[in-house]
Parts: C-alpha cells; sequence; structure tokens
C-alpha cells in the first residue's frame, strides 16, 4: 500500500503525477485554502504533505496527525510552520530555497522602477481617460540610474538584487545580521553598513530577510522617519517585516516618496489604506509566479516529500536532525 499525502493547494498535473508514483495523493484542486480545522482534519490520515504559506502547521495541528512524517513547503520563506514543535514530533519540515532566486529578484526590479517611475499611477491616470497631452512635469519620477540601493538581507535573492544593479550603476549598501564573504561583497559590488546609514543614505530601501519575531517591523515609524523623503520602500519579502499601519502614515505625510509592496501583514487582507494611496504599487504576492519558477518549486517541494518518507535525507531538510 502507498502512503497517504495530501496537496493542500492547486499544483500543475505533472507535480501529482509524480507524486502518484510513490504515493495516495489527495489533492486540493479546487485551491480554497482549508481553514486550520479542515487541514487538520484532511491531515489526520496522512504520512506526509506538499504545504504552502496559507497553511499553518502547528504543535496543535500535529497533535491531531500522529501519522504525519514530513511537511513540504512550495516556498523558501517556513514562517507558516514551527519548526522547534515539527523537531519535537520528528515531523520532517522542508522548503525551497534556490530555485526561485532570480525570478524573485527580477520582480524585486519590476517593483524598484514601477514605484519610481510611478509607473501604476501613470497608467490610471490614462486608463481613466485624463491625459489632455504631454507636460514636461508630468509624472516626475527618481532615477534608478546611479542611485544608492540599500539592501536588507544579502542572501540569496538580496545577492540577485544587488547584481541587477550593477547594470544601473548604482552605489549599493546592505545591512545583515552577519556580514557577507568578501567573495559576495566583491560579486555584488555592495558594501556592508549598519542600519541607520543604509536608512539614511538609501534612495532605494529593499527588503530581503525571513519573518520571524527577530524582523517583526523591521521597519516601522522610526526607521521610515531616518529614510530620505525623496527614497521609496521596496518589500517582496514578508509581510509584517514593515510595519503597514506606519508605512501608510508615512506615505500620507510624505515622510517617503513611495513604496513597492508584494507583501502584506495580514495577507490576503490589505490594509485599506493602501488603496487611497497613489504613490504606491501593489501586487499580491507573485514575485516567485512565473510559470518555470512556480513548477520548479512544486517539483522540488514533492521531491523532498519522496526523499522524506522513502529514508532519503530531504535536499531542503530544516530540522536539525
Ligand atoms: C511563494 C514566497 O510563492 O517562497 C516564498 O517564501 O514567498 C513565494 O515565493 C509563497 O510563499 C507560496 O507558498
Amino acid at each position: 500500500m502507498k502512503p497517504k499525502v495530501l496537496v493542500t493547494r492547486e499544483v500543475f498535473d505533472e507535480v501529482l503525477e509524480y507524486l502518484s508514483q510513490y504515493f495516495e495523493v489527495t489533492s486540493n484542486q479546487s485551491d480554497i485554502p482549508f481553514d486550520p480545522g479542515t487541514l487538520s482534519d484532511k491531515l489526520s490520515d496522512k504520512e506526509g504533505a506538499v504545504i504552502t504559506l496559507s497553511d499553518r502547521i502547528d504543535a496543535a495541528l500535529l497533535s491531531h496527525c500522529p501519522n504525519l512524517k514530513a511537511v513540504c513547503n512550495i516556498a523558501v520563506g517556513y514562517n507558516n510552520i514551527d519548526l522547534e514543535a515539527c523537531t519535537k514530533t520528528k515531523v520532517i519540515a522542508t522548503n525551497t530555497p534556490g530555485v526561485l532566486d532570480d525570478t524573485t529578484g527580477d520582480f524585486t526590479w519590476t517593483l524598484i522602477l514601477a514605484t519610481a517611475r510611478r509607473l501604476t499611477e501613470a497608467e490610471a491616470y490614462l486608463r481613466a481617460g485624463q491625459w489632455d497631452g504631454w507636460k514636461l512635469k508630468q509624472f516626475l519620477g527618481l532615477d534608478v540610474h546611479h542611485a544608492t540601493l540599500g539592501i536588507f538581507g544579502l542572501g540569496r535573492i538580496g545577492q540577485v538584487v544587488a547584481r541587477r544593479a550593477i547594470g544601473f550603476e548604482m552605489k549599493v549598501l546592505y545591512h545583515d545580521v552577519r556580514r557577507a564573504t568578501p567573495e559576495i561583497e566583491q560579486a555584488c559590488r555592495a558594501s556592508f553598513v549598519n542600519k541607520d546609514e543604509l536608512l539614511a543614505q538609501a534612495d532605494i530601501v529593499t527588503i530581503h530577510v525571513p519573518y520571524s519575531s527577530a524582523t517583526h517591523h523591521l521597519i516601522g515609524k522610526q526607521e521610515l522617519e531616518q529614510m530620505k523623503p525623496t527614497a521609496i520602500l521596496i518589500n517582496a519579502s514578508r509581510g509584517g517585516v514593515v510595519d503597514d499601519f506606519a508605512l501608510i502614515e508615512a506615505l500620507r505625510k510624505g515622510t517617503i516618496a513611495g513604496a513597492g509592496l508584494d507583501v502584506f501583514e495580514n495577507e490576503p487582507t490589505l490594509n485599506p489604506g493602501f488603496l487611497e494611496l497613489k504613490n504606491v504599487v501593489l501586487a499580491p504576492h507573485i514575485a516567485s509566479s512565473s510559470k518555470a519558477t512556480r513548477f520548479n518549486m512544486a517539483m522540488l517541494a514533492s521531491k523532498n516529500l519522496v526523499a522524506a518518507l522513502t529514508g532519503e535525507k530531504p535536499p531542503n531538510l530544516l530540522n536539525p536532525f
């Protein structure tokens, strides 16, 4: 008999076909996220699961799932998984690092350019039929080339973003809990600075840190006030790293010039304040969403599950086993 596994959201057919070679697969192709009670019921007789950021795996759920041996996230970020609780109950947890770095880096640049050059604001104006002719001072934006880019978190994705900045001949500053190696700094042409220096000097601040209690509200009222009034803030990491309420206030008051956001606190519920602002570019958590990358992420999560349930070490094991 094949082990029973659950795929909690819609995935590509090829991924289900791959998993079906090894497992009896139940999949949620209707793609409506399970509430915590339903998720725990669905997992109660399963040995493994391919999950996403909308599935919370915690001690309460694990206590209802005695057969569960592995949860494999289709995401590099894993703040939806209580890793300590998984480790205590010997449940293997995995993520999908690496395969989404370039795609997420590209989308960060989409947000940087769209925000700096006020693209969504200009397009909304055009679509509303308000354009009555060329004007010298129309939608004046911020130059990206030769500007100073400040990167919080020079991990895999932060490095991709930094390397793309070379083409724009930018000055690149970064801050991280750990300083990068001289080789990485050289390849990224990035200089390490403290948090205060980064905030004060950057024209564009972009965030590439994981979400945890240590990074909760890394950017709040005080940090926004430290930024230049002409600067923009970009977040394609996780909601909660930025204090959305403080950001809305800062964008309203002109404390900073704009923001480009792919992630939000309490997503998919959006603070309605964002919708009233013109100086913010909004995206529904799609930074990794190219066809190739989302396929690779789902496939990698599935390969992790196959390894975990066939006694191999999964390529992206998170627990300290
Ligand atoms: C995912 C992400 O699409 O990998 C991550 O951490 O934020 C995105 O690339 C999302 O988390 C789906 O689970």
